[in-house]
Parts: structure tokens; C-alpha cells; sequence
């Protein structure tokens, strides 16, 4: 078999997919169910049914596009990614895995091979936590671990429900029917871009990943007290951000605690109501996302930070809040479809590196209900969740063209 990768037309699918944006391009903002979501959506169906695939969607939104193969009656091969992206993004986040797998199916197609298990595009609704508060939506859904009632209670920061979202953007029925029945996918193999700085720094074309970070967030709400920025004098104050800051830099002393260079934390979201320089804040909410390979270590953290949470309540008189949206055990990637990973590597003579994805992606959700493995590119500067995330043509498509090897001996 003869794969060859059409850099130049994967080069500007990415492009064009990329100016679908909320904000100016380069900046890519694309949240789920906004307008430019939809938009992308139908950017990337269109170039689906032109390749030939069968497409569904489910009532989340995640989008199945499928090459059928010779024998139907087996379980399926799943590769994809995410094209939401957050606010202040890049091109490249999940969409290398999207349009690269329909460009590693169009490969495929090109050297002539037939599939004999069907291979699935998936587009996965909201990987990334913007709107409803919690990563992942549609591959929680699809493996199971997300109540879909429990689901169908979330709401964006504007009241909007999960449901009027996703009917507004066309997708209606009930949750219950997105999970995949057990054994759907034989395998399940995911290309993405490292969006860290590991292969750049060892000079390593492509990265197959054997595991990946639990990740854990949670969401505090911290009430005080307003009033008069200038008639309240400083004593007797309980100024809910302050409060927040506290348990802020508290989050930072919990995540070096532990001395692992392997413990992240972050506090990446804080709304100040009612948000007026002459106003002492009243309530303020901050999101904390905190990670790490190692759960044990990690639920450390959390523990340290509820009692920082405590600690600061009363210091401070002020009620804190503090609700665990989410904290997932870390995923060990199927020794097959690494295997096919690193076969396919070899047969293209591409060098790899090993390596534990500390970002979230789906595929820690297939992995509950697939073997499944993923395969990075290199980010320029370790750079991403940036408008100047960036990953070379050549470097995607030397991914794409492993990827195509791999879905080829995984479908067989
Ligand atoms: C995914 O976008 C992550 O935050 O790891
Ligand atoms: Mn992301
Ligand atoms: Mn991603």
C-alpha cells in the first residue's frame, strides 16, 4: 500500500476551518453550539460526505462519519477529536484530529485499501469546558460516566440550559441515547497536537501517548459583603475577593507542595460581582483546574484546598462554596493501539517518543470503553490554548500519515 498525504489541502482545511471564529482570525474562539461551532460543524460534514462517509449525530452533537468497511458485523475502528475550541485559542487544538483523520480516511482511499472493519470519523461535542463548565461532554456521554439527567440539568453562565443549547443548534432527543454500546469500537485512535513542550525539547517527530493526567476542577463560590468603596473603611471589611485571593495563591502553594513537577493547578476563571471599581465585591467565582499523573497525589491537592477553602472562611468572614465538578482517574492507553502506533512509526521510518499526555482529551473517556491510543505532533514552543499555537505542515502530515498506517492494520 502507496499512503500519501495531501499536505497542502490538509494545510488549507485547517486554514478555513480556523477563520471560523467568534473573534478576528487568527484568534479562534469557536464554543459549543455558538453559531461558528455550527458553522465548523458544517465545514467539516461537508468535506465528509464529499469523501464518501455516512454521517450521524446524536442528540449531544457528537458527530459519527463513517467509511463502511467489508464485514459490518464487526466492531468498529473510532479516530477523531474535538473542533470546539476556547476563547483566545489557536488552529490546531483538536482539529489536527479531525480533519487529519478524514485526511489519513482519504489516504487510505487514495492507496486503494478497503477496510474490513468500518472506520468512524468522531467529532466530539464540547472536549473543552467553556460553556457548560465541565470537559468532555459528548465522550462522557458516549462511555456512560455522565448521568445524562445530571447532564441535562447544566447551564451556561447565561442561564441557557444544556438542552436549548443544543437545540438551537439542531440536536434533540433524549441523553439517555448517546452512550455507545460495549464493544462498539475494536479500537479507538486519536491524533492531537502535544501542546507541550517534550518533543520540541528531544527533537522527536511524533509522540505516542501510554497514558494520560487525571484531571479534576472545581467551582467556588465565595459570598462577602459589599459596599461603598470609599465609605467602608478598611476593618471589618469582608471582601469576597480578597477572600478569593487568598484561596487562590492557596491552590499555587497545594500544587508545589506535593514537589512533583508533575502537579498542576490553575485558577483560570474569577467573576467579581457586581464587577465596579467603586464597589467593594460582593461575591466572586473562581474556577480551579488541578491535575496530575498520579490521582492519589492529586486528591491530596483537592483536600488541601477544601481546607484552605475552610480556612479562609473564617478568617475572612465569608461563606465559601466549594463544588467538585469533576475529578477522573488518570487512563492507561491499550497496549494495541500503541503497538500499531509504534509499528506504523517504524514502517515510515518516523521517529517517536513515548510519552503521558498532561492535557484532557477525549480518548480518556474511549479508553473506558475502547482500546485506545493516541498519537501527538509537536507544538511549536510547547505552545497552545494561544491564537499562536502552532504545528508545521510537514509535522502534521507525517502524524496523518502514521495515523492512516495505524487505522489500516487496526481495521483488517
Ligand atoms: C483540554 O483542552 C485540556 O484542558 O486539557
Ligand atoms: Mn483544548
Ligand atoms: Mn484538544
Amino acid at each position: 500500500m502507496r499512503l500519501t498525504i495531501d499536505q497542502a489541502r490538509l494545510t488549507k482545511e485547517l486554514d478555513a476551518l480556523g477563520s471560523v471564529s467568534e473573534a478576528q482570525p487568527p484568534v479562534v474562539t469557536r464554543v459549543v453550539f455558538t453559531e461558528a461551532d455550527v458553522r465548523g460543524r458544517e465545514f467539516v460534514k461537508e468535506l465528509c460526505r464529499e469523501t464518501g462517509l455516512t454521517i450521524r449525530e446524536d442528540p449531544v452533537g457528537n458527530t459519527f462519519a463513517r467509511w463502511q468497511g467489508s464485514d459490518g458485523d464487526l466492531a468498529l475502528v473510532g479516530t477523531g477529536s474535538h473542533i470546539d475550541a476556547i476563547p483566545n485559542a489557536g488552529r490546531f487544538d483538536g482539529t489536527v484530529g479531525v480533519l487529519g483523520g478524514l485526511e489519513a480516511i482519504r489516504a487510505l482511499q487514495r492507496a486503494g485499501y478497503r477496510p474490513r472493519r468500518s472506520i468512524e470519523l468522531v467529532i466530539f461535542t464540547s472536549e473543552e469546558p467553556t460553556r457548560f463548565g465541565i470537559g468532555c461532554l459528548g465522550s462522557r456521554l458516549l462511555s456512560g460516566l455522565l448521568d445524562p439527567s445530571a447532564s441535562e440539568r447544566l447551564q451556561d453562565r447565561d442561564g441557557i440550559s444544556l438542552n436549548d443549547a443544543r437545540a438551537s443548534a439542531g440536536f434533540t432527543g433524549s441523553l439517555s441515547a448517546v452512550a455507545l454500546p460495549s464493544g462498539y469500537y475494536s479500537a479507538f485512535a486519536e491524533l492531537h497536537i502535544e501542546q507541550g513542550p517534550m518533543l520540541e525539547r528531544l527533537e522527536a517527530p511524533l509522540g505516542v501517548v501510554t497514558a494520560i493526567a487525571a484531571p479534576a476542577s472545581l467551582k467556588i463560590q465565595i459570598d462577602g459583603e459589599g459596599g461603598h468603596a470609599g465609605a467602608v473603611l478598611m476593618p471589618g471589611r469582608c471582601d469576597a475577593f480578597l477572600a478569593a485571593a487568598d484561596i487562590a495563591l492557596a491552590v499555587e502553594a497545594a500544587a508545589l507542595s506535593t514537589g512533583s513537577i508533575d502537579t498542576v493547578a490553575t485558577v483560570g476563571v474569577c467573576e467579581v460581582f457586581p464587577g465596579a471599581v467603586n464597589s467593594i465585591p460582593s461575591r466572586v467565582r473562581i474556577e480551579v483546574d488541578v491535575r496530575d499523573i498520579d490521582q492519589t497525589r492529586r486528591d491530596a491537592v483537592l483536600k488541601q484546598i477544601a481546607e484552605a477553602c475552610e480556612k479562609t472562611a473564617s478568617q475572612r468572614k465569608v461563606r465559601v462554596h466549594s463544588e467538585l465538578v469533576n475529578s477522573d482517574p488518570p487512563a492507561q492507553c491499550a497496549p494495541a493501539v500503541v503497538d500499531a502506533f509504534v509499528q506504523a512509526c517504524e514502517t515510515h521510518g518516523v521517529r517517536f517518543e513515548r510519552m503521558i499526555s498532561r492535557a484532557y482529551h477525549d480518548s480518556l473517556f474511549m479508553s473506558r470503553i475502547a482500546p485506545t491510543a493516541m498519537l501527538f505532533v509537536p507544538s511549536r514552543g510547547g505552545v497552545s490554548h494561544r491564537p499562536d499555537e502552532y504545528s508545521s505542515p510537514e509535522a502534521i502530515a507525517q502524524g496523518v500519515l502514521v495515523l492512516a498506517e495505524a487505522l489500516a492494520s487496526l481495521s483488517s
